[in-house]
């Protein structure tokens, strides 16, 4: 495990253990099958996540998405179908090697420690120390006061490194826990459901540091049962239905409207029929 210290006294990511910048997907998924107590819940879902790309991940309840996600951090595995991080294939994955390959998940509920600091929510796991293994706690702190400024744009002069999660609003824990996946070098932010629960102002404020994302030239996955939040910042949009990508559709040439019928469709028909050169379409019933 890094020590997240890089000597240069700020900005400069941690280094990551194992997450190999290369050319190609930063993922990809290829047949990936699920099913739990014989139940079928992924039918050989194919999706490529670009570097710089956020990924919008959208279907009804149930269609699969978490599942996905927990599949791509390790949580469970697939009953078939390959995983390949920057090219790179990974059998077996569990939840500290999809870490330590630069995947991180931020969720709302369960991201952050509520009766911890700022810092300490930051550097939970992976604390700076000196070489006798004492915590370097005013670097970790002066980290944290750079990066609230810097990457989250905290202005309110209360927060400080040392304020306690309980006194965040949900839009700035969002935030902190996209700052703190940025600071690690997480080549890879997964967003599952961010917005739940947050007000309008936070989720705007939450849709900027996903944009924040692409522009340090990380990948992100954005799942959100808001179709006009996950438009607002994704790339393309992946539309899983019952368990299979009914389509993947970039938001440059898809107009909001176009989607949201699309979605409409597949939902009713289980299909969505016109033939896209660049989509994966199911014709199956
Ligand atoms: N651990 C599990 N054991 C048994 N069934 C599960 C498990 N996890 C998910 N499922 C089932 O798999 C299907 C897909 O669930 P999943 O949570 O992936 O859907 P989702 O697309 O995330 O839905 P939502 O939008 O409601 O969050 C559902 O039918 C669900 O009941
Ligand atoms: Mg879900």
């Amino acid at each position: 495990m890094s020590t997240g210290d890089t000597g240069t006294g700020g900005m400069v990511p941690a280094q990551r253990d194992e997450a190999v910048p290369g050319d190609g997907p930063a993922l990809e998924l290829r047949g990936i099958t699920k099913s739990f107590g014989g139940v079928r819940v992924l039918h050989g879902v194919d999706i490529d996540l670009r570097p710089g790309e956020v990924l919008g991940l959208v279907g009804d309840n149930g269609a699969g998405k978490s599942t996905l996600i927990k599949i791509i951090t390790g949580v469970h595995q697939p009953d078939a179908g390959t995983i390949r991080f920057h090219g790179r294939l990974v059998d077996g994955l569990t939840v500290p090697r999809a870490r330590a390959l630069g995947v991180e998940t931020v969720y709302q509920e369960r991201a952050l420690a509520e009766q911890l600091s700022m810092w300490r929510n930051i550097f939970m796991g992976r604390p700076i120390a000196g070489r006798l293994g004492f915590l370097n706690v005013r670097r970790m702190r002066r980290i944290t006061a750079q990066l609230m400024g810097e990457s989250m744009g905290f202005t309110s002069a209360a927060l400080t490194p040392d304020t306690n999660v309980t006194g965040l609003s949900g839009g700035e824990r969002q935030g902190l826990a996209i700052v703190r996946a940025l600071h690690f070098e997480a080549a890879i932010i997964i967003l599952d459901e961010p917005t739940m629960g947050l007000s309008l102002a936070e989720t705007e404020k939450l849709l900027r540091f996903v944009d924040g994302i692409r522009a340090a030239g990380k990948s992100a996955i954005l799942i959100d049962h808001n179709i006009f939040h996950v438009y607002s910042v994704a790339d393309r949009v992946v539309v899983l239905d019952r368990g299979r990508v009914a389509g993947t559709f970039p938001t440059a040439k898809y107009s909001l409207d176009q989607l949201t019928a699309i979605m409409r469709e597949v939902a009713a028909t289980a299909v969505y029929t016109e033939p896209l050169s660049h989509s994966t379409v199911e014709a199956e019933t």
